[in-house]
């Protein structure tokens, strides 16, 4: 870690008490020196950092900056971080990044151009959402490509109530919703390498409405956030610990364990639904069943040429809405 970073991390822990450069010195085991250019360079990040003569330094309020030093702290595996404050898409910047032996992650403050499912775009406001890719080297085989993103949607659960506090729902397949929102969706895209033809990295893009943001006017009864309060908690923290859930669970992907965590939040289990077939507004109704142990949606059709038939749909270009 970084000094800048450790002093960010021992000045948040401190918020709004004084620490004497002393003090600070014995804690992070550097010379004066180098406190005041790691300060320095806080600074001008962005943190309000106050300094009293003879007194020490304090964090004056919790910031939500996201900085590489707000979210390295945190980590607990091995991680080729880039933070950025405005870009057009987290998954096209990972894109173009070659992973090596650690993974990639990606996080922006602001997207441009954020993209969603079925070519959908995600509105992506600054300071209020956590935009970020995970780009790993698969050590799995990519037929289970479905289970990622489903494992991912459990990664990202249990790190909202972790740093959050809020235990929030699945909506098959990639959708996280708190309140009847949603506010959060994941896009896992693959990348392949030109010459061998074989997939280079995989592209995890996820997308948290953290905090109130300004939405377009027709999102705005169906996107939530995670909390109705700024600030809340710090999205560097929650970019972390996502990042420490998603590897954890995919050690493990082949073992499926994550799929009972799965059954138990998505709420459209056993309730009616409507689904659509390629972006078509036209729709049949089913009821929600089960999920099967290759992440498939089971359902038998209410009406239609298919009722009462039993029917399992794999992700591809369905999308399901709960009936109202
Ligand atoms: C969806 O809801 O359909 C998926 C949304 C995925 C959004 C995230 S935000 C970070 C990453 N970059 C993108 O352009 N999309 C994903």
């Amino acid at each position: 870690m970084s000094t800048k970073t450790e002093l960010l991390k021992l000045l948040s822990e401190n918020t709004g008490i004084f620490l004497s450069g002393q003090k600070i010195g014995e804690e992070l085991q550097v010379s004066r020196n180098a406190i005041w250019k790691a300060m320095k360079q806080l600074k001008d990040e962005g943190y309000h950092i106050e300094s009293k003569p003879s007194v020490g330094y304090r964090l004056k309020t919790k910031s939500n900056i996201l900085t590489d030093a707000s979210v390295v702290g945190d980590l607990r595996y091995p991680c080729d971080l880039r933070v950025f404050d405005t870009v057009d898409s987290t998954n096209n910047v990972a894109k173009e990044i070659t992973v090596g032996n650690k993974p990639v992650m990606v996080i922006a403050n602001k997207q441009e151009a954020g993209r969603g499912r079925l070519g959908r775009m995600f509105a992506s406001p600054s300071g209020t959402g956590l935009y970020m890719t995970i780009a790993l080297r698969p050590t799995f085989d990519l037929n289970k490509s479905l289970y990622v993103t489903m494992a991912v949607a459990v990664a990202v659960c249990r790190a909202l109530e972790k740093v959050a506090g809020v235990k929030v729902k699945i909506k098959w397949v990639n959708d996280l919703f708190y309140k009847n929102k949603k506010i959060c969706g994941i896009l896992t895209e693959a990348q392949t390498n030109f010459e061998s033809g074989k997939i280079d990295s995989l592209i995890i893009g996820i997308g948290v409405n953290c905090f109130p943001g300004s939405f377009p006017e027709d999102l705005k009864d169906i996107v939530g956030c995670v909390s109705d309060k700024k600030n809340a908690f710090s999205r560097g923290k929650l970019a972390a610990e996502i990042y420490n859930q998603t590897l954890e669970i995919l050690e493990n992907l082949e073992s499926k364990s994550f799929l009972i965590e799965y059954r138990t939040k998505c709420f459209l289990l056993g309730k009616n639904i409507r689904i659509h077939a390629n972006l078509n507004e036209t729709s049949i109704k089913a009821r929600a069943i089960d999920i099967d142990d290759n992440g498939g949606l089971v359902v038998e059709y209410m009406e239609g040429p298919k009722m009462r038939q039993i029917e399992t749909l794999t992700t591809g270009e369905v999308s399901v809405r709960l009936e109202e």
